[in-house]
C-alpha cells in the first residue's frame, strides 16, 4: 500500500480525516464498519480524497443519529477543502451522498452511487446477531459483501473488531429510506450520476440501483460481472475505468 497523505478538517470541534491520493476535486464516502482505506484502489489510480466518517479511521468522536448527521460533516469537511467536488459513495456510503444533494447540492459537481439504493433495510437477524454473536455475525456479513475468499476472510476478521459501529451504521441504514419521495418525484437529483453496482450484490441488489436509475434522469448504470456488493475492492480494474470515463466526460 503507497503512503498516503491525510487530510483534516476540524468541523464542530471534530477531527475529520481524509486519505488523500493525487489531488483532484473527486470525494469518496465509505459504508458501514470500513473506513478510508477501502478506496485504497481509487486513490491510487484515479486521486481525490477518501474520508473516515466520524467515529472511524482517524475521524474523531462527534454525535451521530441519522444519516443526516453524516451528511453534514461530509459536507462541511468538501466545502472546507475543495469548495465544491465529484462525490462518490458507497452503500451507506451512497445514502449519504443522497443527503448530501437533497441538502447541500452547492457543493456537489457530480455523484457516484456505488451499491446503494433508495432504501436500505437490514436483516433483523443481522441487527440482532451483531449484538448478541458479533463474531459469528461479522462473518456472516463478509459472507454476504464479497465474492471472493481470501477478502471474505480479511472482513470478516475486520468487521468482528469493529462490531460495535458496524452495528451502529447498519442501525442507521435500516432507518434510511427515501423510497416514496423518489416514488412521488419529490427529490430531485440533477446532476451528473454514476451508478455502479455488482452483480452479485446481496445486500444491496441491482434492483435498488436500477431504481435509482429509473428515478435519476441524468443518471447512468453499470451492472459489473463476478462482484458482489464490495465492487470496487473485488473489481478494481473494472470499476476505475467506468468511474475514469465518466470523470472524464465531466471536463
Ligand atoms: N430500491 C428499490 N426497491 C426497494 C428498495 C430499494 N432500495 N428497498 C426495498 N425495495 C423494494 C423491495 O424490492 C420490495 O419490492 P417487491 O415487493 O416488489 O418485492 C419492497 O420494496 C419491499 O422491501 P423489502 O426491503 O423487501 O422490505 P421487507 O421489509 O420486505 O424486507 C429485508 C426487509 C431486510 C428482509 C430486505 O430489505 C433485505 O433482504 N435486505 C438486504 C439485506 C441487508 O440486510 N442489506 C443491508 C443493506 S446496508
Amino acid at each position: 500500500m503507497t503512503n498516503m497523505e491525510n487530510v483534516d478538517a476540524v468541523i464542530d470541534g471534530a477531527k475529520i480525516s481524509a486519505l488523500k491520493g493525487e489531488d483532484l476535486p473527486i470525494v469518496y464516502i465509505h459504508g458501514s464498519g470500513c473506513d478510508a482505506s477501502i478506496w485504497m484502489n481509487q486513490l491510487e489510480e484515479l486521486g481525490g480524497y477518501a474520508v473516515d466518517l466520524p467515529n472511524h479511521g482517524k475521524s474523531c468522536f462527534a454525535e451521530i443519529r441519522s444519516v443526516d448527521d453524516y451528511a453534514y460533516f461530509v459536507a462541511k469537511f468538501v466545502k472546507k477543502i475543495l469548495g465544491k467536488a465529484i462525490i462518490i459513495g458507497h452503500s451507506l456510503g451512497g445514502a449519504i451522498v443522497q443527503k448530501i444533494c437533497i441538502e447541500y447540492g452547492d457543493i456537489v459537481k457530480a455523484v457516484g452511487l456505488i451499491s446503494t439504493g433508495a432504501r436500505l433495510r437490514v436483516l433483523p437477524e443481522i441487527l440482532q446477531g451483531l449484538e448478541k454473536n458479533p463474531d459469528e455475525t461479522s462473518k456472516i456479513i463478509s459472507e454476504f459483501s464479497f465474492l471472493d475468499s481470501t477478502l471474505k476472510k480479511k472482513y470478516s476478521k475486520i468487521f468482528a473488531e469493529r462490531n460495535k459501529i458496524l452495528l451502529k451504521d447498519l442501525m442507521l441504514c435500516d432507518k434510511f429510506d427515501l423510497l416514496d419521495k423518489y416514488r412521488n418525484n419529490e427529490i430531485k437529483i440533477l446532476c451528473p450520476t454514476v451508478i455502479v453496482v455488482g452483480r452479485y450484490d446481496k445486500l444491496t441488489p441491482p434492483k435498488y440501483s436500477q431504481f435509482l436509475n429509473e428515478r435519476i434522469k441524468s443518471s447512468e448504470i453499470y451492472i459489473v460481472d463476478n462482484a458482489g456488493h464490495m465492487v470496487m475492492l473485488e473489481k478494481p480494474v473494472e470499476f476505475n475505468r467506468i468511474l475514469k470515463n465518466f470523470i472524464e466526460r465531466l471536463v
